[in-house]
């Protein structure tokens, strides 16, 4: 693991995005694994900018996000589909057509999450995937578990996950309570991975994630394994390191 320390959340998005915008320019045709949250808002904003300046250029990228809520649809405002549009998608020359997000709207969850597998790996698998990380060490929705996940597969929220991401909502009822998202496999099938974490409340994730014992306990733990994997974090989610 290459971990990259910065000042603050401007800086950590700025150098994510710097990461972002090289492997686009490398490969135009890059598949990107994206993840939602808040940790990633700065990168998308500086990536937008740049895009719009003519510099990063999304035309021919495609993109598949990690996760979903189930029972969401496309156009709901908490849905990451619409997360994704908002705060990426329409401010970039990406074809939406490109763009994959796990379909939280198809209640048949045996045939959601395999459809999703089906496409990510018919892709390839993603040139970089880029990742946020729960307060309980989670990656995309896969929580601390006693095993590692595989594909995509339909989970349940923990009650620190529902409280945590509750502050999205109006209140912690409204937080659906299960979440299609890819396995831990599938994230590690990934090329390289980029994992972003800031503030002090991530700093027990980030140290158990890069320097505790590998455990699906804390499931971004595995990333210590991945040959391509850099870290950006800033001062405070670094703390412990
Ligand atoms: C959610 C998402 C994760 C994200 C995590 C952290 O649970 N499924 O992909 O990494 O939240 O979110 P935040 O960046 O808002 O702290």
């Amino acid at each position: 693991m290459r971990i990259i320390r910065t000042k603050d959340y401007r800086d950590m998005s700025r150098k994510a995005a710097n990461v972002i915008s090289a492997q686009v320019i490398l490969k135009p045709t890059s598949v990107l694994g994206l993840a939602t949250g808040t940790t990633p808002i700065g990168t998308y904003e500086q990536l937008a900018e740049w895009n719009h300046k003519g510099d990063c250029d999304f035309s021919q990228v495609s993109t598949y996000n990690l996760d979903e809520y189930r029972g969401l649809t496309h156009e709901d405002p908490q849905s990451y589909h619409y997360f994704m549009r908002q705060n990426f998608f329409d401010k970039i020359n990406i074809d939406l057509a490109n763009t994959h997000v796990p379909d939280g709207a198809n209640p048949n969850a045996d045939e959601a999450c395999s459809e999703y597998d089906r496409i990510v790996r018919e892709a390839g698998y993603p040139d970089l995937q880029l990742l946020g990380i729960g307060r309980n060490g989670h990656i995309g929705f896969n929580e601390p578990d006693d095993h590692f996940s595989k594909g995509t597969h339909c989970v349940d929220l923990t009650e620190s996950t529902i409280q945590a991401n509750s502050r999205l909502f109006d209140n912690a009822d409204d937080v659906p309570r299960q979440a299609y998202t890819m396995g831990v496999q599938t994230i590690m099938y990934a090329r390289s991975i980029l994992i972003l974490a800031s503030g002090p409340e991530k700093a027990q994730a980030v140290y158990d994630m890069c320097f505790g014992p590998v455990t699906p306990q804390c499931p971004a733990s595995i990333l210590q394994l991945h040959t391509s994997c850099t870290v950006i974090a800033d001062e405070a989610a670094l703390a412990l390191c």
